[in-house]
C-alpha cells in the first residue's frame, strides 16, 4: 500500500510537471532563424528584436529575409561584433551566371546603409545614354542636378576580372560597358536604379576572398551596416536579457523593452528570476531558478491534492 501510494505521488508529480510545462507557452521570440543566430536588434517575429528593424528583417519558415522597396533578399549571415549584415540578391549576376536586374535600393528610412566593402559592378550600360558616363559638371535634366562621374576608374581591373568569367564573356560586350560603382559614388542616395542608369545587370560583392584575380571565388552579395541607435549603444537591459538566455523584444503601447524568456514568460529585466533567487541565495545556480519555480509549483499542487 505504502509503495503504491508512493509511486502514485511520483506519477502525479510528473503529470503536474508535464501539464505545467505545456501550460507555459513556448518562447515566442526565437534565438535563431534557420542557421542564423538571432540577437538584438534583429528578431524572428512581431514583438521580437527592435521595432525599427522588425519591419525590414523577418524570419519566415526558418529563412531570414531583408525586404526593401526593390525586393526581398535572403540574409546570408550577420556579423554581430562588427554590426554588418550580408544579403544576397537572386537577381544579380555573378561569375557563374548573368541575368537582367532592376538594381537594388534601400528604403530611405531603413536603419541600414551600404558597407564600404560593397562593390557594385554595373554591366551592359549604354555608353551613349547612361548618366554614369557623363563628364564632370554635366547637367542631368531628369534629376535637375549636376552630375559627377560615377564610375570608379581605379576599379577598372575588377571589370577585367569579371569579363574573364565564362558567363560574362559569352555576352560579348565591350569592356567600356562595365562600370565599377561603390557606395561612395552612390553618395547620399540609397538607390542603384539600373533603369535610370541604363544598365541591364549588375554584380555585387563584398570580399575578394583573398583571391582578387579569381572572380569565381569572390563573395557575391551586398554588405550593409546597421546601428542600434543614434549613439550606437547596446541597451544594457537587452544584454542582461540575452545573457540569461532570453530574447529581446518589445511590447505595449509604447514599444517598451520586453525580455522573452525560454519558458515563454516575459519580464522587464532578464530571465534570472532575481526576486525568487534573492530569497534563496547560493542555493541554486541562477539558470535553474526557472526550473525551481515549476518544481515548487508542482510540489505544491501534489501537497494540496493529498
Ligand atoms: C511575450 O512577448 C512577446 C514578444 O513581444 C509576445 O509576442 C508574447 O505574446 C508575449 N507573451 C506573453 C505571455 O505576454
Ligand atoms: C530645376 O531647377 C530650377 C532652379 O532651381 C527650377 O526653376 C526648375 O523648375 C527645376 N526643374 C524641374 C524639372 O524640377
Amino acid at each position: 500500500m505504502k509503495v503504491k501510494q508512493c509511486s502514485c505521488v511520483i506519477l502525479l508529480y510528473f503529470l503536474t510537471l508535464t501539464t505545467l510545462s505545456s501550460l507555459v507557452a513556448s518562447q515566442t521570440c526565437k534565438n535563431s532563424c534557420g542557421q542564423i543566430p538571432i540577437k538584438y536588434p534583429f528578431g524572428t517575429g512581431l514583438g521580437c528584436g527592435d521595432p525599427r528593424f522588425q519591419q525590414y528583417v523577418t524570419c519566415n519558415q526558418e529563412k531570414l529575409t531583408l525586404t526593401t522597396h526593390t525586393g526581398c533578399y535572403p540574409v546570408t549571415n550577420i556579423e554581430y561584433s562588427s554590426q554588418v549584415i550580408h544579403i544576397s540578391d537572386p537577381s544579380m549576376s555573378t561569375c557563374a551566371c548573368t541575368q537582367t536586374s532592376k538594381g537594388f535600393g534601400l528604403d530611405w528610412d531603413a536603419p541600414f546603409s551600404f558597407h564600404d566593402d560593397t562593390v557594385f559592378t554595373l554591366l551592359d550600360c549604354s555608353t551613349t545614354s547612361s548618366p554614369i558616363y557623363r563628364t564632370n559638371g554635366a547637367y542631368d535634366v531628369d534629376s535637375n542636378t549636376t552630375v559627377i562621374p560615377q564610375c570608379d576608374r581605379t576599379g577598372a581591373p575588377i571589370c577585367s576580372f569579371l569579363f574573364s568569367c565564362r558567363a560574362i564573356s559569352m555576352l560579348n560586350l565591350p569592356i567600356s560597358t562595365c562600370c565599377v560603382y561603390t557606395p561612395v559614388d552612390l553618395g547620399p542616395s540609397f538607390e542603384m536604379d539600373l533603369q535610370k542608369l541604363q544598365c541591364t545587370s549588375y554584380s555585387g560583392f563584398y570580399s575578394f576572398n583573398g583571391q582578387e584575380s579569381n572572380p569565381e571565388n569572390w563573395k557575391y552579395g551586398i554588405a550593409l551596416k546597421y546601428k542600434f541607435n543614434v549613439y550606437n549603444d547596446y541597451p544594457s537591459s537587452c544584454a542582461n536579457c540575452e545573457r540569461s538566455n532570453g530574447v529581446c523584444g518589445y511590447g505595449g503601447a509604447y514599444n517598451t523593452f520586453v525580455c522573452n524568456c525560454p519558458g515563454g514568460l516575459n519580464t522587464t529585466s532578464d530571465c534570472f528570476f532575481r526576486s525568487l533567487y534573492n530569497h534563496c541565495p547560493r542555493l541554486l545556480p541562477r539558470h535553474t531558478a526557472g526550473n525551481f519555480l515549476i518544481f515548487s509549483l508542482a510540489y505544491f499542487m501534489v501537497w494540496v491534492l493529498f
